[in-house]
């Protein structure tokens, strides 16, 4: 049987559910929340909408991680969202103790699962996630850069009057204002983006694409969620189908691009072990000078983090 639990059922966690079931591809998707009765009641109305859609994916709405037990991949949404005016790291000490907290109760149920964490500040809280499973740096992982390319894609898309689907292109580095789209890497079915697209135009729907998240937040006055959605769910089939797909995703660097240690946005091989190869490009000075800039700001939210874990255990101790 093939079980995968989304924690968290707002906005981004019932759209990841939403999509798996379509996908069709696991015999469950479990939706667990704090607020029990709202994630059942989303199940159930999945569930009706089965015959509709014409999928077999059976949905469990609960606040009881024993409900999660024996699943093969977590995607974790759980944490509050930005609002107008917060950035992603604003909100890193409430998702922190969200996140380690649901990690702890999904390896009470599940001690080897592949964890796909979406809760932001993403690259932060994957590490905490990762930290806190002390799984296999393969299984812990963060989805941020399929998003991100989306984005990229999209806006690419609209300037050149195609169908994004032809559109291929890499973004590394966190998920934030520093991440690297890198139009070197981007083409058209095959044409160099920069054969379509002048330079002007390509260096604003970068800067567009940096601002992406922002953007739909001053819009809705919530962070975005059907693409979110739709991005967690396609790194989960890529794991449930072994596809041994390239995505960006955020993974665990040991030595890769020159960082140690820490989580980031960087093509890999997504297969059933999780995160099978990290893809280690030939970037140039300009781009490893901006993947660089990029690892710096995550890394000083990730001092932040470790600063109130101790803070938080010295509180304890006294
Ligand atoms: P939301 O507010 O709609 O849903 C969050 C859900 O988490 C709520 O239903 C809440 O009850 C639940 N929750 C909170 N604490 C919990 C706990 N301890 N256990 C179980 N459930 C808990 O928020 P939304 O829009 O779904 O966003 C979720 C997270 O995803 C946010 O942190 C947001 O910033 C992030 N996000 C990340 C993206 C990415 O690219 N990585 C893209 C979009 C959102
Ligand atoms: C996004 O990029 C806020 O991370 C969220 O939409």
């Amino acid at each position: 049987m093939r079980k995968v639990t989304v924690v968290g059922a707002g906005n981004v966690g019932a759209t990841c559910a939403n999509v798996l079931a379509h996908d069709n591809i696991v015999n469950e998707v479990v939706l667990l929340d704090l607020k029990g009765d709202m994630a059942k009641g989303k199940a159930l109305d999945m569930w009706q909408q089965a015959p509709v859609d014409r999928y077999s994916t059976r949905l469990v709405g609960t606040s009881d991680y024993a409900d999660t037990a024996g699943s093969d991949v977590v995607v974790i949404t759980a944490g509050i969202p930005r609002r107008p005016g917060m950035s992603r790291d604003d909100l890193i000490a409430i998702n922190a103790g969200i996140v380690t907290s649901v990690t702890k109760s999904i390896l009470e149920h599940t001690p080897n699962p592949i964890i796909i964490v979406v809760s932001n500040p993403l690259d932060v809280m994957t590490y905490a996630a990762f930290e806190t499973a002390g799984l296999d740096a393969s299984r812990v992982m963060g989805m941020a850069g399929i998003l991100d390319t989306a984005r990229y894609r999209a806006f690419l898309a609209s300037e050149i009057g195609v169908s994004p689907r032809d559109i291929s292109a890499v973004l590394m580095g966190g998920h934030g204002d520093t991440m690297v789209p890198l139009p070197r890497y981007t083409n058209v079915a095959g044409i160099p983006i920069t054969e379509l697209v002048d330079a002007e135009r390509l260096e604003a729907i970068v800067n567009r694409t940096k601002k992406g998240g922002g953007e739909l937040v001053g819009l809705m006055g919530t962070s975005a969620w059907y693409a979110p959605g739709a991005a967690a769910a396609q790194m989960v089939g890529a794991i449930i189908r072994d596809e041994k797909r390239i995505f960006p995703c955020c993974a665990y660097l040991n030595g890769q691009y020159g960082l140690n240690d820490m989580y980031l946005g960087v093509p890999v091989v997504l297969g059933a072990n999780g995160v099978e190869k990290v893809i280690e490009l030939d970037l140039n000075e300009d781009e490893k000078a901006l993947l660089n800039t990029s690892a710096n700001a995550v890394s000083s939210v990730v001092e932040k983090y470790k600063q109130m874990k101790a803070e938080k255990a010295t509180e304890k101790a006294e």
